[in-house]
């Protein structure tokens, strides 16, 4: 989600100004997944490095946090959404910590859009506190170095439970992944918009899976292995 302080600065208003745009965005988004059925989103709404911001910057953004969880939890809990969050947490006030909690245990039995907000989080924090698990599997006994295979490893990795992302959107016109899922996304596909994260729309995230539904994934594979199997075969 970027493109928050550009889309405030093109107004001449505080950057905060466009971080309370982008929340509405948020909900833009939600809507859009629920509408369509998709079975998980993941936010990126603060990373381990947005920490060094500014002060002020930092503030105005754990208040709208709060604020959200304050606000919208029953709502997305009564259209069954199940909320949790990725991430450092113990970098939070003890409040938001709490409220964190509170949203995982309410919505934890629902089965419809599985939202994961990504907050506090850092792609290389997440392989790095797997590895420290496994590690102390080993040192535990419960595991030999020999048992570390990718299975072990993605196992330890955040949403380890849900299958790897089908499509990564990134707003803001900068082609990069700025330390997000760096281990699920190995072959997510990438879909890049100009546009400012507050100026997400239905439209702009339909074009997104119109895009997605014209690639050919081949998982590294050649393209004839990957056809449709209903192909005559040689
Ligand atoms: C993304 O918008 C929101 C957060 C990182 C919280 P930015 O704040 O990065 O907006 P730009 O990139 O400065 O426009
Ligand atoms: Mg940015």
């Amino acid at each position: 989600m970027d493109g928050n302080g550009r889309w405030a600065e093109r107004r001449h208003r505080p950057r905060v100004i466009g971080h309370r745009a982008g929340a509405r965005a948020v909900n833009i988004c939600i809507d859009f997944c629920l509408e369509k059925r998709i079975q998980a989103l993941t936010l990126f709404a603060f990373s381990s490095e947005n920490w060094g911001r500014p002060e002020g910057e930092v503030g105005a953004l754990m208040k709208l946090f709060m604020n959200a969880l304050e606000r919208e939890v029953d709502e997305l809990d009564r259209r069954g959404v199940r909320i949790r969050f990725i991430g450092e947490r113990e970098r939070f006030s003890a409040t938001i910590v709490q409220r964190m909690a509170l949203a995982e245990s309410q919505t934890v039995s629902n089965t419809g859009l599985q939202l994961n907000i990504a907050a506090s989080y850092g792609g290389r924090w997440d392989i790095t506190q797997a590895a420290r698990a496994l590690a102390m599997d080993v040192a535990a006994g419960r595991l030999t170095p020999d048992d570390i295979d990718e299975a072990a490893m993605a196992s330890r990795v955040a949403l380890a439970d849900l299958p790897a992302p089908d499509l990564f959107i990134r707003t803001g016109g900068e082609m990069r992944i700025s330390n997000f899922l760096l281990w699920q996304l190995a072959y997510t596909e990438l879909w890049f918009t100009d546009l400012l994260w507050p100026e997400l729309d239905a439209v702009t995230l339909q074009r997104a899976l119109d895009h997605y539904a014209s690639r050919e994934r081949r998982f590294g594979l050649t393209g004839a292995q990957v056809a449709p199997s209903d192909e005559i075969p040689e």
